[in-house]
């Protein structure tokens, strides 16, 4: 089978900015050679993974991986997929692999996007966007990761019940995500949101680690959001949604 992984069906719009920044030191060009080969994603393992009983949990734009880390050192049962096109973050990803001996942990060096329609229906019991560029202007906002074409193939890949946690310290970005899960439950409703009051989204949960953007974000006086939805089974969404669904 073709180990390359790619997708055209999301528009060829780039959303992210800067590769890399500063070169990368001699032993993270070491692990770019010798590392990232052995925990670079594949098609296959997608495929293999899905088909195993592990749960499988996914971040987007995992930056300098810390999040991601964190998560893998405590759940060595979940395998952890993370997608970044950011040499640096890879590269520090890499890094904290080799220190903490962490093997459940698998890495797309590029666009999330052309990951995801290789996931199969239900595979993901977790999704992360965290801290998401936040493409502030207007003729921008196409750029958002959080979009009707990612919300379509979150829906679809998250298995019933999975949660998908989005984090912003933009308010706008915050704001845009609710309404563009509003606009695709209003076609099809797959996203619960249970905040039930305000501590829900100001608060991180014992289990939601600070990422690096979050510290920066919280020293310069900026304050996360924290959103986490619920991937709705047919029984939660009542049965008008089953019978369509099952039609
Ligand atoms: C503001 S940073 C936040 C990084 C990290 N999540 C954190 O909170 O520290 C946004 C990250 O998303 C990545 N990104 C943007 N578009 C992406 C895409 N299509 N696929 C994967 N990563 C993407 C960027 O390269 C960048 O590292």
């Amino acid at each position: 089978m073709d180990e390359n992984i790619s997708d055209q069906a999301f528009p060829d719009y780039r959303l992210f900015g800067r590769r890399q920044d500063r070169p990368l030191k001699p032993r993270q060009q070491r692990l770019m050679a010798e590392l990232l080969p052995t925990v670079a994603i594949t098609k296959d393992e997608i495929n293999q993974a899905s088909h195993e009983a592990r749960p499988i949990w996914l971040e987007i734009g995992f930056g300098g991986g810390e999040h991601l880390a964190w998560h893998a050192a405590r759940n060595p049962h979940v395998l952890l997929i993370g997608a970044e096109p950011f040499i640096n973050g890879v590269a520090k990803l890499l890094t904290a692999i080799e220190e903490q001996k962490l093997n459940n942990v698998r890495i797309l060096h590029g666009d999330a996007r052309d990951l995801l329609s290789y996931f199969p229906a239900g595979s993901i019991e977790r999704m992360f966007v965290l801290h998401p560029d936040p493409w502030p202007k207007k003729k921008h906002h196409k750029r958002r990761i959080v979009s009707p074409l990612l919300l379509g193939e979150a829906a679809r890949i998250l298995s019933p019940e999975a949660e998908m946690r989005v984090a912003s310290d933009i308010p706008d970005y915050i704001r845009w995500t609710l309404m563009q899960v509003q606009i695709h439950n209003r076609r099809s409703q797959d996203f619960g949101w249970s905040a039930s009051c305000k501590a829900d989204w100001t608060d991180a949960s014992d289990d939601w680690p600070q990422t690096r953007y979050e510290a920066k974000a919280i020293k310069e006086g900026r304050v996360p959001t924290y959103l986490s939805f619920r991937r709705l089974s047919p029984k939660a969404k009542g049965p008008d949604a089953r019978s369509k669904e099952s039609s």
